[in-house]
């Protein structure tokens, strides 16, 4: 058991230059992630969301601010320290399942793989893909190449390479884009129950907003920030006739507007369509909170 990771993101600006044009992917996003905890990052295309793990993942540097993991500043790290951390202690699990798994390889052999980087001896080598290839039910596999693996067998495999060095932190993004629903549920599910099993941070991209489900929550980014939080407050298992299956589980989610550490907070852009809401707006204390009102548009700069 290795436990999961503390991640804190502060401040964290990532600017892309392409041919003299800047593209703000990350506007100054603010974020904590609980040892263990397991969070989904949902949001619009280009929001961010990848951008963002692959600063968590130590893949791409930050234009400013900081990322701590456990503490330390990854900006801290020398070359080599980063090395480390992406092949050790984190585990990336990839959208493309051919981003994931070396083709040649069997499933066997491509889970020894990162250990036989890490210079693990052979013994704990067998030992531990004989564990996670029967965590991740592919124990009847392990001869077979990737091409011979279904979609999601694929991403079950992908999932046993990633952990294959016991990460503290596993970073999905989007790793159930290219399968269909069912099997995304089950993708998801296995994630959730190998977070319990192995105690891992897991941080997962997704488009599916059916993943509040199995996290612990889920935040939505909106150009490069984190616009609103959602939260399970109310899960209830429901028991069907049959004892052997159980139903969806019905569950609340709550979601709550974010505000960064200077008070400031979005506004969803169907909120201020809906209101008419311009660049302006009057805040009113009332006695349960404080009201938005929009208020009339269209005034000179100088006013
Ligand atoms: N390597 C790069 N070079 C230049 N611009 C980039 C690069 N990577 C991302 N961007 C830009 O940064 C912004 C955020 O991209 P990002 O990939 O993080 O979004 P995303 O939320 O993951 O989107 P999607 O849901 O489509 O995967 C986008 O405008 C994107 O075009
Ligand atoms: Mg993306």
């Amino acid at each position: 058991m290795s436990g999961g990771a503390t991640i804190v993101c502060e401040g964290l600006v990532k600017i892309y230059r392409i041919a003299g044009r800047q593209v703000v992917a990350l506007q100054g996003l603010e974020l904590e992630v609980a040892a263990g905890e397991m969070l989904a990052v949902v949001g619009p295309s280009g929001a961010g969301k990848s951008t963002l793990l692959n600063v968590i993942g130590g893949l791409d540097a930050p234009s400013a601010g900081r990322v701590l993991v456990d503490g330390v500043n990854l900006n801290d790290f020398s070359d080599s320290c980063l090395d480390r951390y992406r092949r050790e202690r984190v585990g990336f699990v990839w959208q493309l399942p051919g981003r994931n798994l070396i083709p040649y390889l069997t499933a066997w052999e491509n889970v020894a793989l990162p250990m036989v980087l890490a210079q693990h001896p052979e013994r704990i080598r067998r030992e531990r893909v004989t564990e996670l290839l029967a965590a991740v039910g592919l124990s009847e596999r392990a001869g077979h190449i990737p091409a011979r693996l279904s979609g999601g067998e694929q991403q079950r495999l992908a999932l046993a390479v990633a952990l294959a060095n016991r990460p503290s932190l596993l970073l999905a993004d989007e790793p159930t884009g290219e399968l269909d629903s069912a099997t995304a549920r089950d993708i998801y599910r296995l994630i959730r129950s190998l977070n319990q099993t192995y105690g891992m941070t897991v941080v997962i991209v997704s488009h599916d907003p059916g993943i509040a489900h199995v996290v612990d929550r889920v935040i939505t980014i909106r150009d490069g920030k984190i616009s609103t939080e959602s939260r399970v407050t109310d899960y209830a298992l429901e028991i069907t006739e049959q004892a052997s299956s159980i139903a969806e589980p019905q569950v609340t989610v709550e979601e709550l507007t974010v505000l960064d550490s200077a008070g400031r907070l979005q506004l969803p852009k169907e909120l201020r369509e809906d209101y008419g809401i311009g660049d302006r707006v009057r805040l009113e204390r009332v006695p349960d909170g404080i009201l938005v009102r929009p208020v009339q548009q269209t005034r000179g700069k100088n006013e």
